[in-house]
């Protein structure tokens, strides 16, 4: 049926795959795909071909030498699930947290919300929820807004020593009177889940044992989990935050095969943005600001990951909003070979990084006994 120069692709991806018609008179003659890494398989079924494609585009070209047939076959992003990769991750927290109660330890959290804002009160429900269901102790602490910093600082005192709290989070933004640096610097180090002290932000840039933040470390665990080689990728991030755009640098760069990617970090006096992403294999937004990185920025088969989360209006939505990330989605996904949606991406990761660090806290608590 095919000529001998036919290569045979075994099947590695089958969830990305397109279905396109073809003439029966073409199956006589030969196939040749510019693109094979990209192709995984195909399958002829009646006068169709099958390709499967595993990366954003290929080029094909097929039929008889006199008539062939060229093509460029876009196939859209296969989609990050963040919550399906979390909920992996929280199976396997569940047998790490049996094993520490069945030596008489259950991790336990320190939850602090001083306020009402009402984005913060949803992130700690959905903490708190989610180390109920993997088997953390959560202490609830919601405070009002009118707690002076000495109680604050007293609270997180009291949770330093409880030997029964292995991680102690206080949720961000703090109200205007409270000193956050003061603050977040009089969480103990061994406690520190969020990963902010700044013994572990210098333990985590050396390469020391430490708590990594949640949020890029949640990146780097769906990139790694999905399959994407980081060593030697050019990873471009929009975003030089403490919390997010520097560690992410950080842990990128380390060495091993949860780093060695070359790293460029852009900002908002980054001359030409388009530039530097358009070079990137890997893309990381996180920038706070929708359609930061739009499809024509982006390079064809590129990973996106979108860390941002936007409100912008949506008068059909019941509250009159909706999210988005960075990402100008639609657009991107036709060209990316991988790419986070808003929401379901990266947030239930950093959540889920945050159980992680609780449970390592009470491993090394246990340790130490
Ligand atoms: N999904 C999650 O779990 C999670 C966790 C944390 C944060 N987030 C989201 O991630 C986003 C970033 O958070 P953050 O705390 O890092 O924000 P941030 O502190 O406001 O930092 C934003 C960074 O992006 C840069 N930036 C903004 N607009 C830009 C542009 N047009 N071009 C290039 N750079 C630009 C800023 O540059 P300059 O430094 O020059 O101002 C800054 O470094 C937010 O939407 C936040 O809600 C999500």
């Amino acid at each position: 049926m095919f000529s001998a120069n036919t290569k045979v692709f075994r099947p590695k991806m089958a969830d990305v795959s397109t279905f396109f018609p073809v003439k029966r008179e073409f199956f006589s003659g030969f196939i040749e795909i510019f693109s094979e890494a990209a192709i995984s398989s195909y399958f002829f079924s009646g006068e169709s071909i099958k390709l499967v494609v595993d990366k954003g585009v290929c080029f094909f070209s097929l039929g008889k030498k006199e008539r062939v047939w060229k093509g460029q076959l876009h196939v859209a992003a296969k989609i990050l699930d963040g919550r399906q990769i979390a909920s992996q991750m929280r199976e396997e927290l569940k047998g790490r947290i049996a094993g520490l109660v069945q030596r008489g330890i259950r991790p336990g959290l320190a939850v602090i919300l001083v306020g009402d804002d009402p984005a913060s009160k949803s992130y700690v429900t959905a903490k708190e929820k989610a180390c109920e269901e993997v088997g953390i102790y959560s202490s609830d602490n919601r405070l009002s807004a009118a707690t002076t910093e000495t109680d604050l600082l007293g609270l997180i005192e009291r949770f330093n020593r409880d030997p029964k709290i292995h991680g102690i989070l206080v949720q961000l933004p703090l109200p205007k009177h409270i000193n956050e640096e003061r603050v977040l610097n009089a969480i103990c180090p061994e406690k520190d889940v969020d990963g902010f002290h700044p013994v572990n932000v210098g333990r985590m840039v050396i390469g020391q044992r430490c708590f990594l933040p949640c949020t890029p470390h949640g990146v780097v665990q769906m990139l790694v989990r999905s399959g994407v080689v980081l060593e030697g990728a050019e990873v471009v991030i929009v975003g030089r935050s403490n919390i997010v755009g520097k560690p992410l640098a950080n842990l990128l760069i380390r060495k091993g095969r949860m780093g060695n990617a070359t790293v460029t970090i852009c900002h908002t006096k980054t001359r030409n943005l388009a530039e530097h992403v358009r070079r990137a294999d890997i893309v990381i937004a996180a920038a706070g600001r929708p359609r930061t990185i739009t499809a024509d920025m982006v390079k064809e088969g590129a990973v996106v990951i979108d860390v941002g989360v936007n409100r912008v209006e949506d008068a059909s939505s019941k509250n009159g909003y909706r999210l988005v990330g960075d990402v100008d989605f639609e657009a991107v996904r036709q060209k990316a070979s991988m790419i986070t949606p808003v929401p379901g991406g990266v947030g239930p990761m950093t959540i889920t990084m945050l159980l992680y660090n609780t449970v390592e806290s009470a491993e090394r608590a246990a340790e130490n006994r």
